[in-house]
């Protein structure tokens, strides 16, 4: 990585001048038009070393300039107040980065010392519940995360971890049996209308609900009768949910659900009572997760309730057990709503406390996905919108944009709806909410969706109209070709945030600033009048480069590039 070859030279300055290394280290530049990496250091080590940031910065610079490679490194190494360090790179180094991330497999980014195995946990799909938009966020974000520590390397085991043994089972085997509705005649129309009805009931009426649990209970304990009908319910519900993920082009490698932990609850109960971790509080099991260094009290871990039933918190934790001794995981990821983080706060606690997995445990929260109100995304009516009618919305309004649009292939309009939304979606931190703006999303300027498929569009033109040979190093012609050129050897620092921190949307920032560094290259220079063989043999072998890497991103996106727009 040209950034870490940058820092291991910072480094052997800092060495040279005595400088303790407090972990300094040179960024890429805020500042693209003065330079492109940085140093900001000078103020902390002047404030350590009671000397000014001046005096420290001349220092420093000079101790680059006596680099014995110093010219193969840097055009230029520059001092500005009030103590910032700016580099710009020279031409070689560019063009080795560039060359080597031509020829190289990924794109030239180092595989990793250690192969690390990630589980990771995302969809959480509900039996019997109509997906919604917040299911499309974990289900995205989760896959691009996957995609993204794949492309670093490293070997992951997604797991849909569906919602399959709650009440919400109860609650349609209950609907099912007032209904007097035999099981052959119990489809996907009828479950979606049958689980609001049932919910509706619940919330009106105590003994229903009373009714709706003990019915889950007996499910949970084995029921024969109950069992027959969850497998129907499970089947139905499931084929629908495939054909959601099919058509994000979501998938995972496993299919357990909460009820395949079930059959590791003893064990863990063994677990947890060896260790004199299990305490009775009002009839109920409980784990106390209190530690003293909490700001504030964190509630104890419910293990199974005063009425004998085991709950979510329950079948998260036996999920841990299955993980350990399924896989032996580095990692385990939840990609799940920020309001479950105390959940698994709680979970994670009992976990470590117990002992029962030695993988790091990881929250990655998402946000919500909001309306133009700011409050949680709702249909006219009220109520969360299912997914396939969300497609259809996107697809309706990029189809009203303009006339072509409507003549395009069903291939191409499902292609440009996944981008549009995967887009919109993923280029937001993924902690934060965002504001679903779908009219917003579709437009062909900004940064969205059509704008960065659009632009892959017009540089592919322009490759393949063009006969010329692969020259991609050599005399750099001009600021724009050198600046497509330094976003390109930038991809790894990007990569590798994305990568750190389980955060997506630092690779969706990247492709939009390559696609407006591809277009300003473009705009500016007239590559069909150029008279220049050589020149011409280079732009467009950087064109074509940089619409590889283009693809190879918007693949960790899962956005797929239509065959016209
Ligand atoms: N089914 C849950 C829900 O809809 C999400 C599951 C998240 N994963 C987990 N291991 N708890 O809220």
């Amino acid at each position: 990585m040209i950034i870490e070859l940058l820092n291991q030279k910072l480094e052997t300055v800092l060495k040279k001048l005595k400088y303790e290394n407090h972990n300094f280290k040179i960024i890429p530049s805020n500042r693209e038009d003065l330079c492109d990496y940085q140093f900001d250091g000078c103020f902390s080590l002047a404030k350590l070393l009671h000397q000014s940031p001046i005096e420290i910065g001349e220092k420093i610079v000079q101790a680059f300039y006596e680099l014995p490679d110093f010219n193969d490194l840097f055009e230029k190494v520059e001092l500005v107040k009030p103590g910032f360090i700016n580099f710009v790179i020279s031409e070689s180094l560019i063009n080795q980065f560039l060359q080597r991330m031509d020829t190289m497999a990924f794109l030239g980014i180092e595989r990793p010392k250690k192969v690390s195995t990630f589980v990771l946990d995302y969809g959480g799909p509900n039996i019997a519940k109509p997906l919604h938009v917040g299911h499309m966020r974990t289900a995205i974000v989760g896959e691009a995360i996957k995609r993204i520590i794949q492309y670093m390397g490293h070997k992951t085991i997604a797991d849909v971890h569906l919602g399959d043994y709650g009440l919400q089972i109860g609650q349609v085997i209950y609907g099912i049996k007032q209904d007097g509705i035999s099981l052959e005649r119990v489809d996907l129309a009828y479950l979606e209308k049958t689980y609001p009805r049932i919910s509706a009931l619940c919330k009106e009426n105590e003994e229903i609900k009373q009714q709706c649990s003990e019915i889950t209970r007996k499910l949970q304990e084995g029921d024969f009768e109950y069992q027959k009908l969850w497998k129907k319910i499970c089947e139905l519900s499931l084929a629908d949910i495939k054909r959601l993920y099919r058509y994000l082009d979501v998938s995972f490698d496993v299919w357990y659900g909460e009820s395949d932990s079930y059959q590791y609850i003893h064990k863990v109960e063994d677990i947890l009572n060896q260790k004199h971790l299990l305490e009775e509080s009002e009839g109920a099991k409980i784990v106390k997760v209190n530690q003293e260094e909490d700001k504030k009290d964190l509630p104890p871990f419910l293990f199974q309730s005063s009425n004998q039933t085991y709950l979510y918190g329950t079948t998260d934790l036996a999920t841990i057990y299955q993980r350990e001794k399924d896989n032996h995981p580095d990692f385990i990821l939840y990609v799940v709503d920020n309001r479950q983080a105390l959940h698994f706060k709680q979970v994670f606690r009992v976990a470590k406390k117990a002992d029962i997995t030695h993988s790091q445990l990881e929250f990655l929260g998402y946000g919500t996905v909001n309306g133009m109100d700011g409050k949680p995304y709702k249909t006219r009516k009220g109520d969360a919108p299912k997914l396939d009618s969300l497609f259809q919305q996107v697809k309706e309004i990029f189809k009203n944009k303009k006339e072509s649009n409507q003549t395009m292939s069903e291939e191409d309009q499902d292609k440009i709806v996944n981008a549009i939304l995967k887009f919109a979606d993923l280029q937001n931190s993924r902690e934060k909410d965002y504001i679903f703006d779908i009219s917003k999303f579709s437009e062909v300027v900004g940064k969205t969706g059509p704008y960065i498929l659009y632009t892959y569009l017009r540089i592919n033109k322009i490759i393949k109209e063009n006969t010329y040979k692969k020259i991609l190093t050599g005399h750099i012609y001009n600021n724009y070709d050198r600046n497509l050129r330094i976003k390109l050897i930038a991809l790894s620092t990007s990569l590798q945030q994305a990568f750190e921190y389980r955060m997506p949307h630092y690779v969706a920032d990247y492709i939009y600033e390559l696609c407006v560094a591809m277009n300003t290259f473009y705009q500016n220079n007239h590559i069909h009048t150029l008279e220049d063989e050589n020149q011409k043999n280079m732009w467009l072998s950087l064109l074509e480069l940089s619409n590889k890497v283009l693809k190879e991103m918007l693949n960790l996106l899962m956005i797929d590039v239509p065959t016209s727009m």
